[in-house]
């Protein structure tokens, strides 16, 4: 049997060797794609794959259509937006992901963030501090749990949204419940965004959000372009000179809103959310294991498209 591990942003050495051995002790030949440049390459990789291990890279219909023997594709990582889900129903592929793994290293990119727009991207001159500050979490799962924590530890005040999180929950970490996105917009000075990428969250965030932050708000983006409403980002940019935006990932617009908002507006120059040697590892190991038990055992935990 064949696992193609396909990532064209790289996982750490380690990370590699440690799937590797994974699926060498259960008879399954690891097979390495690595920084390939186009769709087609992924597409020829995968044709006699019996499973598959992706990143954010797109397996999209094409790639399942030219998946002969696909039984399983994990993506390791948190967000599943880049499986076409229904195309591996249809074939009867399970999709997996591997929540939790890289949870880590995202929230600490999140926190660095907001240090780095507080102290005006490290250029000269007098900057602020998070402590006492607002913090807002936008939806409260693994990775917004741990930036609550992390914002904590550097003596911001806590709160956060999410509709499937109760208000116990949260209470029972120190954070306060905004009853409505409108609230956690209106009150805090730093939102921190963790929402998944769906049909219901693309383009949420938009103007009338934004424009209920307190001053000097700032929105942190380690969650997905996509859930951005891109020209209404710019509507309140310009309306509210005070407003900062920083994500992992530009916007489809970001030249357009730089050369605009200029040091304002900042965006990483490929997405470092999970970007760590740990997070590689955790993840990337995570997603052996669970292949091994799926096509060993028929372990479906993770599964995505049930
Ligand atoms: C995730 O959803 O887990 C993160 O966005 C990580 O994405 P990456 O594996 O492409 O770095």
């Amino acid at each position: 049997m064949k696992a193609l591990l396909a990532t064209e942003k790289p996982f750490a050495k380690t990370a590699v060797e440690g799937i590797r051995k994974i699926f060498e002790a259960a008879g399954i030949e690891t097979v390495l794609l690595e920084k390939y440049s186009g769709a087609g390459e992924l597409t020829a990789a995968v044709a006699n794959a019996d499973a598959l291990i992706v990143r954010s890279d797109k397996v999209t219909k094409e790639v399942i259509a030219a998946a002969k023997n696909l039984k399983v594709v994990v993506r390791a990582g948190a967000g599943y937006d880049n499986l076409d889900l229904a195309a591996c129903t249809a074939k009867n592929i399970v999709a997996m992901n591997t929540p939790g793994q890289n949870s880590n290293a995202v929230a600490e990119l999140a926190l660095g963030m907001m240090v780095f727009m507080a102290r005006n991207l490290f250029t000269p001159g007098t900057g602020a501090e998070l402590k006492g500050k607002k913090a807002g979490i936008h939806a409260y799962g693994n990775v917004g749990r741990l930036v609550a924590k992390l914002a904590q530890g550097f003596g911001m005040e806590v709160y956060a949204f999410d509709p499937f999180v109760s208000k116990d929950a949260m209470e029972k970490d120190g954070v306060k419940a905004a009853s409505s996105a409108e609230e956690l917009y209106s009150t805090c000075h730093y939102v921190s965004l963790h929402i998944p990428a769906t049909e219901q969250t693309k383009k949420s965030i938009g103007y009338s959000l934004l424009s209920k932050m307190p001053k000097g708000g700032c929105l942190v983006n380690t969650a997905r372009k996509e859930v951005i409403h891109e020209e209404e980002l710019a509507k309140a940019l310009e309306e509210r000179p005070d407003l900062k935006y920083i994500t992992d990932v530009a916007a489809d617009s970001h030249a357009a809103l730089s050369a605009k908002f200029g040091t304002r507006v900042f965006a990483t120059p490929k997405k470092m959310g999970a970007e760590t040697a740990e997070a590689n590892i955790n993840a990337g190991l995570a997603a052996a294991s669970q292949i091994v038990a799926f096509l060993k055992t028929g372990d479906k935990r993770f599964q995505v498209n049930k």
